[in-house]
């Protein structure tokens, strides 16, 4: 274990040598004196560990939303065209920048309204059950809305196609002891009920615990035994590297408000994989801006699927809101997805050697690499909504989730491994001094 001077020089040294810590000035990074849960009246910068849940505001995303206010004052209806980034193709703008976080064709990605809106929409398409292939998997600790939203879509079916509705989830369960899932197990588990399953819906990094799955093998696995697969990247998107089209992965969907840092509520993101594109026989909800934007204003009464992952949106991009995606996008095309996680994996094996056998803490995340992204899921012998208090009294913004997990989760493009030492260090002196 090392000392708290050691961490501290080890930090200065990788810090030095880390080709992305200019990205950090880029971005708004909270004083302690503004953050309620920190000492008042304290001016230095906050160790913000909490991007998974909200990122920071990149400073170039106040001016990108003024731009379109001040289009909007200037030129009215003409925005739409005239703009400095013209409204009417405003979500166009993006896709390349969506294509590089998911590993994905440009046309198989979309920006539109939020994450549950948009995984209803993609159910709506890909989840057609039958009386006797009907059942969703879903582990069995994804995020609540995830939940609520199979359960409904299950429901929703169920009288319809002929069956019981108790009977259409299958959730995924760690073994007794363990936090986790093992892919074998998710294998198994599939397997043995391969007939009647009709879709699996996971997370690509679970929420709370940090694990991270092998997508890819899940997805050939699952797609072998003629199930539609569809992810939640919530916790994926910008996180950790993604091959959604090579991995042959039916459809996915994501928000902007974490890793992706495109601020509180923004708009969320979607995958329909080539294969189903320009599918016009492929039942869905839809609407205007879905349709061939060739023959969009010809006003015409019958619905013509465009051959993109826009075939999924229904109405006009927001623009106001699609501006912090665009600048955050710009980063991300800059820093590279590659080079993020090569410093993610050298952040996160720093405060795994940091936090690993600290007295009182248990690590939940997956120790392996592959496993996981850049968050760590904490369990501690005392507390934790009083190690959580004490942190943030502290400046070390964490977060905390029911019952007992405080969520850290360094991330490369504003964190240093500064953060991180400061995160040990901080975390060894409260929990000392709750002994
Ligand atoms: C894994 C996961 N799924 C779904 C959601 C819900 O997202 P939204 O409120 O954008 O629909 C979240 C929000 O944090 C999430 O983490």
């Amino acid at each position: 274990m090392m000392t708290a001077a050691q961490a501290d020089a080890r930090a200065k040294e990788l810090d030095a040598r880390d080709p992305l810590a200019p990205y950090r000035a880029e971005f708004c990074i909270p004083r302690v004196g503004d953050v309620a849960s920190s000492r008042r009246g304290d001016a230095g910068e906050c160790v913000y560990l909490v991007g998974n849940s909200l990122g920071l505001m990149p400073k170039a995303t106040r001016a990108a939303v003024l731009q379109e206010l001040d289009d909007w004052a200037r030129l009215g209806v003409e925005g739409h065209f005239h703009a400095q980034h013209p409204w009417y193709p405003s979500h166009e703008e993006l896709r390349a920048g969506l294509a590089h976080i998911v590993g994905a064709q440009e046309k198989e990605v979309v920006a539109m309204n939020s994450l549950t809106t948009n995984l209803h929409l993609l159910m709506a398409s890909f989840y057609r059950p039958t009386r006797g292939r009907f059942k969703i998997v879903i582990e069995d600790g994804a995020f609540p809305s995830d939940s609520y939203a199979v359960q409904s879509q299950v429901e929703w079916h169920a009288r319809h196609a002929g069956f019981d509705p108790g009977a259409g989830l299958v959730r995924l369960r760690p073994r007794d002891g363990e936090s986790t899932l093992r892919t074998p197990d998710i294998l198994e588990a599939i397997d043995r009920e391969k007939d009647s399953i009709a879709l699996l819906m996971l997370s690509g990094v679970n929420y709370l615990t940090g694990q991270r799955f092998d997508m890819e093998a899940i997805t050939a696995f699952v797609r072998s035994r003629g199930i539609v697969v569809g992810w939640d990247l919530a916790h994926a998107a910008g996180n950790v590297e993604l091959a959604l089209h090579d991995w042959g992965c039916d459809f996915a969907a994501w928000c902007h408000y974490k890793y992706l840092n495109s601020g509180p509520g923004a708009v969320g993101g979607a995958f329909v994989h080539e294969r189903h594109l320009g599918d016009a026989t492929m039942p869905r909800l839809a609407g205007w801006w879905g349709n061939d934007p060739a023959t969009r204003f010809r006003m015409e009464p019958t619905f013509v699927p465009v051959a993109r992952a826009d075939a999924w949106a229904l109405s006009n991009p927001p623009v106001l809101a699609l501006a912090p995606v665009r600048v955050s996008l710009g980063i991300f095309a800059r820093a590279t997805m590659a080079s993020l996680c090569a410093k993610s994996r050298a952040l996160t094996e720093f405060a795994d050697a940091l936090l690993r056998g600290v007295e009182g803490v248990k690590v939940v995340t997956p120790e392996e690499a592959a496993a996981r992204g850049c968050q760590f899921s904490l369990r501690f012998d005392r507390e934790a909504r009083r190690v959580h208090e004490a942190l943030g009294a502290a400046g070390v913004v964490a977060d905390f989730r029911e019952p007992d997990v405080i969520r850290v989760a360094p991330v490369p493009l504003y964190n240093s491994f500064g953060d991180v030492a400061r995160l040990a260090l901080v975390l060894r002196d409260v929990l000392g001094a709750m002994q």
